[in-house]
This record gives structure tokens, sequence and C-alpha cells, in this order.
């Protein structure tokens, strides 16, 4: 089939490599040119594991162009995969949206285009986004679309970031959101590599063995809007609640990896993301919890559950300072080595990192914070500009006569760091272990006072 996409950032990039690697004919339209000019030269704007590879595989069906007219004519599917931002208000911004509908209203052209909103998008938007287009279809053709028809549809993106290659291929689910018989049949036809798992796997990403089949549900346009908010709220809920359970079981004297490992096996529960430490972060957590609780408001639905989620979300940040002055007594002066920058491993995001907020936090009270992250420190020092936060190539460096270090991302190199090296050469080896990640017997042994989360 042919498919353009619209915004090649992550969602778009790793969507159109996907579908590329799975036999379509794939147009990626960005109006950066630059960005567009790199792509056709195989750079990659973003680090994600195997998206080098798959775009190498794909390439042969990939082409890249910042000009829609390039693309959308004639296109079968044309995906909207551009950014919605957090607003000033905390509703998303559909500035780009708004745009790229217009974009493609005014050049479809062909049999029956679907058009599927890919970018998280308050519920409703769908429809939006159909009159947007009719109406800039009209307002170049000078009449309503005829002979050439389109219907939107919603199709939500579940990756994760660090993983979102393997998701691509080896998703939980797809869901498509339309009225539209015809639409779903076009998605239905699209996914079918996917939903019947008939591609060949990438030697680097086998098919695990229990992937045999991908469900593909397909419902309303307003439900699958609203599923992708549900998932992430209720993924941001599991972990702000073994967070909440972490404090308790710190205060009580108890182990809050047992209590996950043992509540988890519980198969109502199930054990995933059931992780305790410094909170969530990234693009979607923050953003789409906020946007929901917009919503909510809009439509006169109260969503405490919602509210609760990020409260003691952020609350974890805070709570690092606070145990950080609680040992330390003075934060003033003090040198605090912070180990990770993004807000998980295996990304170069940054986006509500909660390794920043905490190192601005520690920065505005006065003491040194000397920042590491083995991926993305350059991106980390153009983003704490101004914040009184060094940003350091090596370890060792950071943790050089520090009163403390914080692991913040849970990167794998951090697991074997030279721990008794390290704690020599700081003034107090104290460790504070953000998630749970290290070694206690090994750090302990090489000389550390450690402190976890919720044990
Ligand atoms: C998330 C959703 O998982 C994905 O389905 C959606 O499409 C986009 O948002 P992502 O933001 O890439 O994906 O990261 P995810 O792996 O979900 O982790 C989010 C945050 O939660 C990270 O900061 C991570 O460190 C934290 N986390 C995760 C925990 O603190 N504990 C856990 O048990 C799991």
């Amino acid at each position: 089939m042919r498919v353009a996409l619209i915004g090649t950032g992550y969602v778009g990039l790793t969507t159109g490599v996907t579908l590329a690697f799975l036999g379509h004919d794939v147009t990626c339209v960005d109006v950066d040119a630059d960005r567009v000019a790199a792509l056709s030269a195989g750079r990659l704007p973003f680090y994600e594991p195997w998206l080098p590879e798959m775009f190498a595989l794909a390439s042969e069906r990939l082409r890249f162009a910042s000009d829609s007219r390039c693309a959308v004519p004639g296109a079968d599917v044309v995906f909207i995969t551009v950014g919605t931002p957090p607003g000033a208000d905390g509703q998303p911004d559909l500035t780009f949206l708004r745009t790229a509908a217009c974009d493609i209203g005014s050049h479809v052209a062909g049999d029956f285009t679907v058009v599927v909103n890919k970018s998280t998008v308050p519920v409703g938007s769908g429809n939006w986004v159909e009159a947007l287009m009719r109406d800039a279809f009209m307002a170049r053709n000078g009449s309503r679309p005829k002979g050439t028809s389109f219907s939107v549809v919603s199709n939500p993106e579940f990756l994760r970031e660090g993983s979102a290659l393997h998701d691509s291929l080896y998703a939980d689910r797809i869901v498509i959101g339309s009225d539209h018989p015809r639409s779903i049949a076009v998605m239905q036809e699209l996914y079918r590599p996917l939903t019947e798992q008939t591609f060949t796997s990438p030697a680097f990403l086998p098919r695990p063995d229990s992937v045999h089949t991908v469900p593909l549900i397909t419902t309303d346009l307003a439900s699958a809007e609203l599923v992708k908010y549900a998932s992430n709220a209720f993924l941001s809920l599991k972990i702000s609640f073994i967070n909440e359970m972490a404090e308790l079981a710190e205060r009580v004297g108890g182990d809050i990896s047992h209590v996950a490992r043992a509540i988890g096996l519980d198969r109502r529960i199930g054990p995933r993301f059931l992780d305790a430490g410094i909170g969530w972060g990234g693009s979607c957590f923050g953003k789409d919890t906020c946007a929901l609780l917009s919503m909510g408001a809009e439509y006169g639905v109260s969503l405490p559950i919602v509210a609760a989620t990020r409260e003691v979300n952020y609350r974890q940040r805070d709570r690092v300072i606070e145990r950080l002055q609680s040992k330390l007594k003075i934060l003033k002066g003090r040198s605090i080595a912070l180990l990770g920058a993004t807000f998980k491993a295996h990304t170069d995001d940054l986006r509500d990192s909660p390794a920043l907020d905490i190192a601005r936090r520690l920065a505005a009270r006065g003491a040194w914070v000397r920042l590491h992250d083995p991926v993305a420190i350059g991106k980390a020092e153009r983003e704490l500009d101004g914040a009184g936060v060094a940003c350091m190539d090596t370890v060792a460096a950071a943790a050089d006569g520090a009163d403390a270090i914080v692991l913040a991302t849970e990167w794998p190199e951090y697991r074997d760091l030279p721990w008794s090296e390290l704690a020599a050469s700081m003034r107090t080896p104290l460790l504070f272990d953000g998630r749970n990640f290290l070694n206690e017997a090994k750090v302990r042994a090489a000389g550390f006072e450690y402190h976890g989360i919720g044990r």
C-alpha cells in the first residue's frame, strides 16, 4: 500500500520504518527541511535501539520529503504523527495537528484515503480533523469532495521509547477507532503482516515465543482516543501506587521489592510497572494525565485517581531532596553526583525527566550538581544551560570529592561501576539508588552507605 506520514518525530519515524519494513511504500514528510535532508542521507535525529538497523532494512521502500504534495495525493493511508506538546494550560497544543489536517485536506486526491490520527489528541479530535480537512478541500477545490473521499480514523500508539521497534513488531494490540467499514478494512489490510505475524523477523529482533498473532481491536473514534489516555493513566497509576506503598514500607521497615513481587504474582494485578523509584517521567505520562484532567474538567467529570497519581509521582522527586537533606543536613555547597539524565534507560529523551528536575532543584538549593549520562550528556548540557549544573563525561569525574551519589536512571553500565574506587574518591560515600537498581550487598561491601526507595 502507499503510505504517507506527516511528522518524523519519534512516533512518525518508528511507524514509517516499521511499515516500510513490512512491505509498504512509505513517504515521511516533515516541514523541517534540514531533518528531511539528514534522513534522506540516512542520518537519524534521535537515539533508539535497533532503529538504524531497521532503517537500513527498510530503506528501499522509505522516502522523505518536506512537501506533503509529494506524498498525500494518491496515498491509501496518511498518518498524522505530529507533536502535540503540552500547552500552558495543560491541554495539548494542537497547532501542528491543525496545520497537518489543513495540509492533507488541500492535497488529498484519489478514490479513497484513510487519514489516521496517531498523535495523542483529546477525545473528539478525529471529528475536528475531518472538519478541518473538508474545509481545506473546499477552499482549494471550490466544492465538496466528489470522486475523492476520505475518512479519519484513530489509531493510538503504545510504543515505549527504548523498545519502540520491538513494540511495533510484536504489539500487545492494535486499536482502530472508526465508524466507517471501508476505513477499517483498509487498516486491517495495512496491518495484516503484523496481526498475522507473517513477516520474517529481523535477526536482531527475534519474535518472542509467546507472540503468534496480534489482536486488532476495532471501536468507535471516541473510544479509541480514550484508550490511549486510559492506558497511560493506568500505567502511571501502577507506578504511583507502588511508590506510595514504598513510603509506607520504608516507615515500617519492610522491603517494597518483596511486596511488589508478591502482589505482582496475582495474575489480576500482574508483575510489570511495579518498580518503585523516583517516579515516572517522559513525554507521555505527565502530558496525558494532565490532558485527562483537563478533559474531565471540560466534561464535568472529576478524576481524583488521576490527580492523586500525579501528586504521588511528583512527590517522589521532592523526597530525594528531603532524604539528601536529612543525611547531609545542609545542601548548600555540597557536591552531589547525579547518575543518569534521561527519564529512563535506552533513550536520549529528557522530557519531564525526574533526573533533570532533581538536578535543577538541588542546584537551586545551592548544591554543586555534577551530572553524568552515557548517551544524552550533550543534550542535557544544552537543556540545563544556566541552571548551574556541571555535565561530566565520566562517572569518576562526577563522583570525585562528592558528598553523595544519586542514581537517577537505570543505565546498565551503572550496575558494574568500580564502586570501591568511587567510594574512595568521595568526601562521604553516601549512595541513593533512585531506581532500586544496584546490588545493595556489593555497593555496601565497596564502602557505601546505601539507601534505596522503600527498603
Ligand atoms: C509510555 C507507555 O509505556 C507507552 O505505551 C506510551 O505509548 C508512551 O508512554 P515511555 O514513556 O516510553 O512509554 O516509557 P515507559 O517505559 O512506560 O516508562 C515511563 C516512566 O515510568 C519512566 O520514567 C520509567 O522509569 C518509569 N517507570 C516504569 C517506573 O518508575 N516504574 C516502573 O515500574 C515502570
